[in-house]
């Protein structure tokens, strides 16, 4: 069967969209064997143990923002892949919680921008999270109609505000970054040797179990020699990497609640895509990963608190079915400035990268909205 994948691509006429779409399938559904699993992985000719950084980061920097110890952390990279890094789950149990509920209560707040605030009044997306409690927390049995606002959330932006119609960042459209999501990028691009990493932008991702992301390169920061870093909680997903060409047959591979990835140097700027959530077990994301003592595994100067039984059983509600995805960029190079008149970025063909840049409500697409939705199905060439 794991054939299959391989002859989709076989003619190497736009190989991506032809895994893209055979991920997606709902109908029969696709055969997963080719998916690489880092949390299953063993050093083999495509997976290689990637070098850390032990000492940029000390235990207690580290735990302070919930991670493990990074000489405990498991890193892969790819072969053919220079530059990526995955590093499978290096949160301390019990750490992800906070996480979480920062971003589905904190970070969608104000000055931060959502796509509700596209076509909603400030009133209304005012306490996203308060609107959401009830709907969340009332038995699963009981027909709720319509959706929660968080439910119904599909992008957050942070620092410099991802402009979805220019595709720039520009200095005039910023609110202050996240100190702790800062902190976490930051030392994380520090074990994986990037010193002084400045989280500057940041895009969150909220994934419904149909939702995907369509065929894309993240190419509007202004220096690419940067990493860009990218967290996944939830539902697990099926992430595609390809090369600098839509003819260049993509890798796919699992992430899972916890991981890490990033790119950087060569495969900073690749073609990537997320054509499938998958959905996990729900005693594992309830038991497993979060209901750990959160206390316990953290130190006396960490920046998680605690958070609240009822903030964990909404976030714990929502993560059963969704996934969030935070993606962590550091826009300007050391020094560097927006140019007096911004331009989209070049050198890259969009082609068929409708559904990430079209328009801000289209970013994650979703299987029953309008077909203008989901427009990784209907832009067809
Ligand atoms: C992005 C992105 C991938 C994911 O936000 O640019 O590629 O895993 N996200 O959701
Ligand atoms: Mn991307």
């Amino acid at each position: 069967m794991a054939k299959m994948a391989a002859s989709m691509v076989e003619n190497g006429e736009d190989a991506f969209r032809k895994l893209f779409k055979f991920y997606k399938r709902r109908n029969p559904p696709p055969d997963f064997s080719d998916v690489l699993d880092f949390s299953k992985a063993v050093p083999s000719d495509k997976v290689a143990q990637a070098k850390l950084d032990f000492a940029a980061v000390s235990d207690v920097e580290a735990a302070r923002v919930g991670l493990k110890p990074v000489r405990d952390w498991e890193v892969f990279g790819l072969q053919g892949y220079p530059g990526f890094i995955f590093i499978s789950n290096p949160f301390l149990l019990g750490s992800q919680p906070f996480w979480v509920r920062q971003c589905l209560k904190t970070y969608p707040q104000r000055p931060n921008i959502c796509n509700l605030d596209m076509h909603m009044s400030p009133s209304e997306t005012e306490d996203i999270w308060g609107k959401s409690i009830h709907g969340l927390t009332s038995s699963p049995s009981e027909k709720r109609k319509p959706l929660t606002l968080l439910e119904r959330l599909r992008w957050v932006t942070l620092g410099y505000h991802y402009n979805w119609d220019t595709k720039t960042y520009s200095a005039n459209h910023h609110t202050p970054f996240p100190a702790d999501l800062h902190l976490l990028s930051y030392q994380i691009a520090a074990a994986c040797g990037f010193p002084g990493f400045k989280a500057e932008a940041a895009i969150l991702n909220y994934y419904r179990s149909d939702s995907s992301l369509g065929i894309h390169v993240d190419n509007s920061e202004l220096d690419h020699s940067l990493p860009l870093l990218s967290f996944s909680f939830g539902q697990s997903a099926i992430f595609l990497l390809g090369g600098t060409h839509r003819q260049d047959t993509p890798t796919a591979m699992y992430m899972h609640s916890g991981d890490i990835m990033v790119m950087s140097g060569q495969s900073r700027l690749l073609y990537h895509a997320v054509p499938r959530i998958i959905p996990v077990p729900k005693e594992l994301i309830t038991l497993d990963k979060y209901s750990g003592n959160v206390a316990s595994t953290l130190q006396a100067n960490t920046l998680m608190e605690q958070i609240s039984k009822q903030d964990w059983t909404v976030c714990c509600r929502y993560i059963q079915s969704s996934r969030v995805n935070v993606t962590v960029r550091q826009v300007l190079g050391p020094g560097q400035c927006f140019p007096e008149t911004p331009t989209p970025p070049k050198g890259t063909d969009f082609g068929e990268t409708a559904s990430y840049h079209e328009g801000p409500a289209n970013r994650v697409s979703q299987k029953r909205k309008s077909p203008r939705c989901d427009s990784v199905d209907t832009v067809e060439t």
